[in-house]
Formats: structure tokens, sequence, C-alpha cells
């Protein structure tokens, strides 16, 4: 049979061919997005035009395959045109709030306290340093009297116990008001801090068990250390992200959209390049960037004399680009990769400039984040905040 023996589809079965195009950064169909827009056809042709939110989007290859793949299979279609155009400011404005909302009515519970400020360490590439921050970071803060939940997120490529010096299997317990037994995350206590630690290299036992992981799906190993871990109290909740973008940064999204980024770049700026989609990414799934972190910066020798191994600005340029400050930059210290095979982050062990710019990018954080008892409504420590209050007040009685 001919293809043209069949009769032209109706535009609403166009249209609901259409709503199978998922937009997968905006988490919804490119018909109930408002990006597709005039169908017309004839002899055998569909022309459809799109609205992309940007003229640059880098989905539009995906998006344009996806609408192809699609359309084609109506028997009628013997070509699928596409008129691609760009969306107002209005438009761009209005599709980005509806997708916010998708975002938020799709998020789930997690047993992440809201009290608990959430920063995701994130790079454009591997290798740049995010584990090195985050356990250093971790500690700081750690140091500086607070509970800081550590979240590795590098399924595979974990590194986060061995940097810890936390090599201890993970156990469930039963816990009150959960009707499954919870994850319970390995302790470190520093100083008057304490860390609060979870990363599948707590659970494989071997390369069998660890083979079994790597049928799981990434985010899902994520979702359950957010929601079956019985993380109780935490002033903060660090993750170590797997090297890029995508998968684990769209899920944290949906599951925990109030994390904020903390973007690492090395000062070449062909790595600032890379993080810049990192950025982009953070963009799109509506997550705040909270600041961009320059590591490896300039190595001094024992003479005192400073070399830029991997060029300069690149931190910079990030910020700039992003709109968020540099919070600092992390020198080539030897002892920082030392620190991270024995088990204890630099910053506990020596006051190198390095530890010293850690320590500073922790005080910064703490001075950014605002106190639990400003936070009305949103409290795991409401009880504490009451004893304070009434302890006070019988002072001024
Ligand atoms: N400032 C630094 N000075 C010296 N060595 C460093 C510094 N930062 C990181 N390193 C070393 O560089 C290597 C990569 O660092 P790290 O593992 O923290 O990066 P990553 O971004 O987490 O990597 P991956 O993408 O593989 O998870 C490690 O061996 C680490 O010890
Ligand atoms: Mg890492």
């Amino acid at each position: 049979m001919s293809k043209r023996a069949v009769a032209a589809p109706s535009i609403e079965e166009v249209q609901n061919l259409l709503r199978a195009v998922i937009d997968p950064e905006l988490g919804d169909n490119i018909v109930d997005l408002g990006m597709a827009g005039a169908i017309t056809m004839a002899d055998g042709v569909v022309t459809i035009g799109v609205k992309l939110t940007i003229r640059g989007c880098p989905l539009r290859a995906q998006i344009q395959k996806d609408i192809r793949s699609r359309l084609e299979v109506h028997p009628w279609v013997t070509k699928v045109k596409i008129d691609w155009g760009e969306m107002t400011p209005e438009e761009r404005t209005d599709v980005m709030s509806r997708a916010r909302w998708n975002a938020r009515e799709n998020a789930t519970d997690t047993a992440v306290p809201l009290s608990a400020r959430v920063l995701a360490i994130a790079s454009g590439k591997g290798g740049v340093g995010k584990s090195s921050v985050t356990v250093n970071l971790a500690a700081a803060l750690a140091a500086a009297g607070k509970t800081v939940g550590v979240l590795d997120a590098d399924i595979w490529g974990f590194s986060i116990p061995r940097m810890l010096g936390m090599p201890d299997r993970l156990e469930a317990a039963a816990v009150p008001g959960h009707d499954k037994p919870m994850i319970i995350p390995n302790e470190r206590v520093i100083g008057n801090g304490l860390l609060k630690v979870v990363s599948t290299g707590m659970l494989v036992e071997d390369e069998g068990t660890a083979l079994m992981w790597r049928g799981l799906m990434l985010t899902k190993a994520v979702e359950q250390f957010l929601n079956d871990v019985n993380w109780g109290h935490l002033d903060y909740l660090l993750i170590d992200m797997p090297p890029g973008t995508g998968d684990v940064q769209m899920g944290l999204a949906r599951m925990l959209p109030r994390t904020d980024l903390l973007i690492v770049t090395t000062p070449a700026v062909s790595a600032q390049k890379v993080a810049i989609r990192a950025a982009d990414m953070a963009r799109r799934s509506f997550l705040r960037v909270a600041g961009v972190i320059e590591n490896m910066s300039e190595f001094t020798c024992d003479h005192g004399k400073s070399y830029a191994l991997f060029g300069t600005g690149g931190g910079q340029a990030l910020a700039d680009e992003v709109g968020v400050e540099l919070l600092g930059q992390i020198p080539i210290e030897p002892a920082v990769a030392a620190g991270g095979d024995n088990g204890e982050p630099l910053v506990l062990t020596s006051s190198s400039e390095a530890a010293r710019v850690f320590s500073a990018i922790a005080a910064r954080i703490i001075a950014d984040t605002p106190e639990v008892e400003d936070m009305a409504g949103c409290s795991a420590r409401d009880e504490d905040v009451v004893v304070t209050v009434r302890r006070s007040q019988n002072l001024q009685a």
C-alpha cells in the first residue's frame, strides 16, 4: 500500500504524537510547554514551528530527532520540516515558571532535614578536585562546630571513604517513625562538629558486589541516599557529584530543588568552558549556583617562586560568566593529595595556603547561610530554639 493512500492526520493527532517529545531540561513535552507552534500539512509533508527558549539551545538536535521519529511513524507522513524560532522574553518567562512548577510538584520528600543547607560540588569535567574540595570543606565546617552530612554521589567512582579515612560498612536499623529500616550514616567527630557520611564505597564488600551496583541506576542510588538515610540533624549536606553533568544533577533538581551548586574549575580557560556547561545545566534545572571555586591554581615551590601550571583566570572568568562570586583559589600542594590518600583532609593537619583557603571558603559559606533560628517554620531544631528563648526570658525576669 502506498503511503499516500491513507488520510492526513488531524492537527490534534500531530499534537498528540508531539506530546511524546520531551524537553528533558524543562521536564515536560514540547506541546504543553508551548514550544510547538503552527502545524501545516501538504503532500505528505508536515511542517511544524518549534520555538526554543534560546536560539543556540544545545538540545535542538535531540528535539529535532525526536520530532522526526515520532511523526514519521504516521503512514501519511513522508517528510518532516521544522521551522525553528526563538521565544520572546515573555514566552520564556512563562515556560520557565511552568517548568519550575512542574519541578516542584514532582519533588519528592527526602529524609534530609529542611534545616540543612544543601551544597552539591560539581564540575564540567572529571579530575578537577571536586572530592578534595568536598572533604576539606566538610572537615572545615565540622571544625567550626557544624554537623555536616557528606553524600558521595559518585556511585561508581566513589573516593570519599578513603579521603575521610572512613572505610566502615554502613548498617541499617529500625528508626522510630519509619516503616522500613534506615541506613545509618558513618560518623566522625571533628572538634565540636560531626561528619555523617554515606557512600556506595561503604556498601560494596568485594568486586562482585560492586558489579551489582553497576546495574543500578545512578539517580536511584542517590535517591536512596536522600530518602533512606537517617540523617537526623544536619547543618549542611555536601554532595560530591560524579564528573560531568546530566542525570544526577537533574535527579537532584527534582528530589531536592533547594540544592545549591558549588562549581569547581581549574584555572585553564578550556576547563572553564567545560564548567560553563555545568552552570548552564544548573540554570536549566533551576538549581542555584552558590559560587565558583578555582582549584589547582598556582604552585609555589620551596624557593618561593610561583608557577601557573594550569594557566590563570579560569575561575574568575567562569564566576563572571555565571554572575556569582569566586569563593577562593586553592593552590596546588602535594599535601592536598597526600591528605586524600591517608584520610586526613589537609585543613585538619596543616596551616598551608591551601588549608587556609579551604577554611576561608567554609567561613564564607557559614556567613552566607542564615542561622536556623532565623528561618521561621523550617527548623528541625524547634525545640532547641524554644528552650533558648525561654532561657533568655528567664534571665530577663
Ligand atoms: N589543590 C590540589 N593540589 C594538589 N593535588 C590536588 C589538588 N586538588 C586535587 N588534587 C589531586 O588531584 C586528583 C583529582 O582530585 P579529586 O579526586 O578531588 O578530583 P575529582 O574532581 O573529584 O575527580 P573525579 O572527577 O574523578 O571524581 C587527586 O589525586 C587529588 O588528590
Ligand atoms: Mg571525585
